[in-house]
């Protein structure tokens, strides 16, 4: 996925100022940064939920250019928030993002897809009597039941995701970032926003840091997670720890209070 130049208004506001974006296929590529700095604005300029200027490519291809069932067949989003206005259950919801992408006709995607986030047994539950993180795992699994198969024909597909594990607690998290890492390492794109900064520095190849519209910063965990470039991104003092052995990032709430 490639963006060159991308401006978004809303409003009377310019929210993204010409900002350039690039992620690969096979890579987790997270998206960071303050409230308001743009994230979700930049996710939705990239799968068209709104009006964009710029240049937008995805697999090669000139998106502007792509049908919509052309779209759908490589790349499956989820949202920050998603509301389903319809008394649907937790399978409906998934049959609605597998019958939207090409694995249609192949049986027994959407029950492996909830199997995958540990929803076996919520299949005939309403999706409006779940609680937030038992929702936002069956987001997920709708957008996997869409692009199942990383790969298609030696073309990878993607999923946009915005904020997919903020409802969710510490093993959920671990097993959705796990799911995306493998969906990456069997050579599909993964785009996800992203609060927590230290599963961001497990997890992600390409990190993203957004401010005010603009980025900040890109490029590994270990280059974009610094004492300085955090400090500058949040507006308050934040020091990054390399614990010994695997010397991954690592943000301690209690050492950041009051560090200078
Ligand atoms: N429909 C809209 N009309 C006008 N301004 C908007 C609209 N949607 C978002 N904005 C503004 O655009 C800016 C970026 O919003 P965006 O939702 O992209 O932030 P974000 O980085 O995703 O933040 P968060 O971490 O809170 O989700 C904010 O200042 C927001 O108020
Ligand atoms: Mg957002």
């Amino acid at each position: 996925m490639i963006g060159k130049e991308i401006h978004v208004t809303l409003g009377r506001r310019e929210i993204l100022h010409g900002l350039d974006f690039a992620a690969q296929d096979g890579r987790i590529t997270a998206i960071v940064g303050p409230n308001g700095s743009g994230k979700s604005t930049l996710l939705k300029a990239m799968t068209g939920e709104i009006a964009a200027t710029g240049q937008m490519e995805l697999n090669g291809r000139d998106i502007a250019r792509m049908q919509p069932w052309e779209l759908a067949s490589v790349r499956a989003v989820q949202s920050q928030s998603t509301t389903v206005a319809f008394p649907f259950t937790v399978l409906e919801v998934v049959r609605l993002g597998h019958s939207a992408g090409p694995w249609a006709s192949e049986p027994g995607i959407p029950e492996a897809a909830l199997a995958r986030l540990g929803l076996e047994g919520y299949a005939q539950r309403f999706y409006h009597e779940l609680s937030g993180g038992e929702q936002q795992r069956t987001q997920l699994a709708r957008v996997l039941a869409q692009v199942w198969h990383p790969v298609q024909d030696d073309t990878p597909s993607w999923v946009f995701l915005d904020e997919p594990v903020s409802s969710l607690d510490i093993g959920h998290q671990f097993v959705v970032m796990d799911l995306l890492a493998d969906y990456a390492a069997r050579g599909g794109g993964v785009i996800t926003v992203m609060h927590d900064l230290n599963l961001t520095a497990i997890y992600a190849d390409h990190v993203v840091l957004m401010k005010d519209g603009q980025v900040l910063a890109r490029g590994t965990p270990a280059q974009v997670l610094t004492d300085a470039t955090l400090s500058q991104a949040y507006d308050h003092p934040l020091r990054v720890n390399r614990p010994a052995p695997s010397g991954v990032p690592y943000l301690l709430p209690q050492a950041c209070r009051g560090a200078g």
